[in-house]
């Protein structure tokens, strides 16, 4: 009996902690916000000042410094996404789109920026879906950001939108480092990361595929992985068309 009230103490306080924690998590994310905001304002008056007098010196770092702004907005939108995550307060608008003109876009827009990799749009077929676009977007950035991460050897990522018994299929396949099947259902919990001694780490929080996820469960489609270790992986999830 007395073992079962220590256990219920630890777990109440425990849960307390979490809580805290998460409050935690949303207030600093919050108030991360505003100067970061400016910050990048601020950058980007300079940039124009300094573009127009035709000093280059000074734009290459100013560059620099938006570039490390756009991974610090990043990561605090993951951190707020997460925290309403937490209170059930992530919510998607609903709109009917095209589902592979998203893909489109968001493909040509992260091969602007990347000098490693070719992105490659296989297959694709135009497919009506209904949910949040913007999300959707997130979900895309995500996976893409992910491959080319995984797979600093490879120069390719492949990705594919088709149809399959009355859904929409996305597929983004790299050439990378592979998920052995012990980890390929546990990165996709929160803050879970593949840690091997043999391999170099990679930056970041473990947050991307939780948020991920959850945005596709949200839309009541499903995400998935298929892998093995040193071989490559292919992130795939399905969204229910839009029947109008
Ligand atoms: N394409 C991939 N190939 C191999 N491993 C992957 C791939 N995508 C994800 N992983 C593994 O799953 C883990 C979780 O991925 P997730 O995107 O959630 O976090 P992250 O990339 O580490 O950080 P971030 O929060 O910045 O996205 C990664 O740390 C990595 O170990
Ligand atoms: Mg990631």
């Amino acid at each position: 009996m007395q073992f079962a009230v220590n256990v219920f103490v630890d777990l109440t306080e425990r849960k307390e902690l979490e809580l805290r924690r998460d409050e935690f998590i949303s207030m600093a994310s919050h108030e991360l916000k505003t100067p970061v905001t400016s910050l990048k304002g601020f950058t980007q008056v300079l940039y124009r000042r300094f573009k127009k007098r035709g000093e280059e010196e000074p734009l290459n770092f100013l560059a620099r410094m938006d570039g490390q702004l756009n991974k610090l907005t990043k990561l605090i939108n993951d951190l707020l996404d997460l925290s309403k995550l937490q209170t059930g307060k992530l919510t998607v608008q609903e709109e009917a789109f095209n589902l592979a003109d998203v893909v489109r876009d968001i493909v040509d827009t992260l091969q602007a920026t990347s000098q490693t990799h070719q992105l490659v749009l296989e297959e694709t077929t135009h497919v009506e879906v209904f949910g949040d676009k913007d999300r959707i977007e997130q979900v895309l950035i995500n996976l893409l950001t992910n491959a080319m991460k995984y797979s600093p050897q490879a120069n390719r990522v492949i990705i594919r939108v088709s149809t399959e018994h009355e859904q929409a299929i996305v597929s983004v396949q790299d050439f990378g480092i592979g998920i052995a099947e012990a980890h390929q259902q546990k990165i996709f919990e929160r803050f879970y990361q593949v840690t091997d001694p043999m391999e170099k780490t990679f930056p970041g929080l473990g947050i991307g595929l939780f948020i991920s996820n959850e945005i596709i469960k949200q839309h009541h489609g499903q995400m998935w992985v298929v892998s093995s270790k040193g071989d490559g992986a292919t992130f795939k999830f399905t969204l229910p068309l839009y029947k109008g």
